[in-house]
């Protein structure tokens, strides 16, 4: 018997795993995450499997889950929303596993932020403008900040932000980043990204929040950086003319001889 932990994608059905999707196929037992995980994916379950919705559970009534289907022998499929490794509480569930000595594996998903990005038709690091991408929230209820992580700290970096588990907190952000990015800094804020009722805002720091929409809660993505949207961005020198490389030898005395094929 083994706790299959998948993660379940952004929200469209078909952006899950092969794998995940035929881990789900053969586990009679599916727990998942609450409304983000679509029925879509849950329709992949076997016929007669025991669905069971965790978002009212707590951590040791899903831990009795998974241990009443060790007892019978019963492979789980544990879904979470997006990727596993960011905000999915996986970790303490894979800690009471290994405390109780049952077996798991892990199979990554499509993580919000890069079907945000999708949508946008963005790429989040663009040559000469940003190289990093910063995967953040701001203080919840259940989980605070540590003290080294505010938004101003990363935001002095000038990375691309994903910030995420923020959009009621909308006003704040944009407080926070103004002094770093400057009020034309380029925002979106995607909510429901590959759900068929997706919605994009775009605007500045400046705009933004003027430009929202109502209904636009808690499943948004609050992307910032100034190469969302940008056009005056370089060429990356990998796909340069000129640029000698192990699969694109040029010249008469290549650095890379031996691996052009
Ligand atoms: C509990 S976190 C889960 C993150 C998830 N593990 C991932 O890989 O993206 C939930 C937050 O992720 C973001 N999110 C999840 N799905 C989203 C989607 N389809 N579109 C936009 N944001 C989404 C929102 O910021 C939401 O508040």
């Amino acid at each position: 018997m083994t706790v299959h932990f998948i993660g379940a994608g952004p929200g469209a059905p078909d952006l899950l795993t092969l794998r995940g999707r035929d881990l789900i196929a053969a586990s009679p037992v599916c727990l998942y995450a609450g409304s983000l995980v679509p029925e879509g994916v849950l329709a992949h379950c076997p016929p007669g499997a025991r669905i069971v919705n965790t978002a009212p559970l707590s951590l040791d009534q899903i831990v009795q889950e998974i241990q009443h289907a060790h007892a019978r022998g019963q492979d789980v499929a544990r879904l979470h929303s997006g990727d596993l490794s960011v905000w999915s509480a996986m970790g303490e569930q894979l800690r009471a596993l290994r405390e109780a000595g049952i077996p798991y594996t892990v199979t990554p998903g499509v993580p919000s932020f890069a079907a945000a990005a999708a949508t946008l038709g963005a790429e989040l690091t663009l040559p000469g403008m940003s190289q990093s991408v910063v995967l953040t929230r701001t203080s919840g209820r259940a989980s605070p900040m540590p003290e080294g992580e505010a938004l101003a700290n990363f935001a002095r970096t000038g990375a691309t932000l994903a910030i995420h588990l923020s959009v009621h907190v909308l006003r704040q952000v944009v407080q926070d980043l103004l002094p770093h990015y400057g009020a034309d800094c380029p925002v979106a804020v995607v909510w429901r990204a590959s759900w068929p009722d997706e919605r994009v805002v775009q605007g500045t720091l400046a705009t933004i929040e003027a430009a929202m929409d109502e209904g636009i809660d808690r499943t948004a993505l609050i992307l910032v950086g100034r190469n969302l949207g940008a056009a005056d961005f370089g060429h990356s020198r990998l796909y340069a003319a000129d640029y000698d490389r192990r699969y694109r030898p040029i010249g008469a005395a290549p650095r890379f001889p031996e691996s052009g094929a």
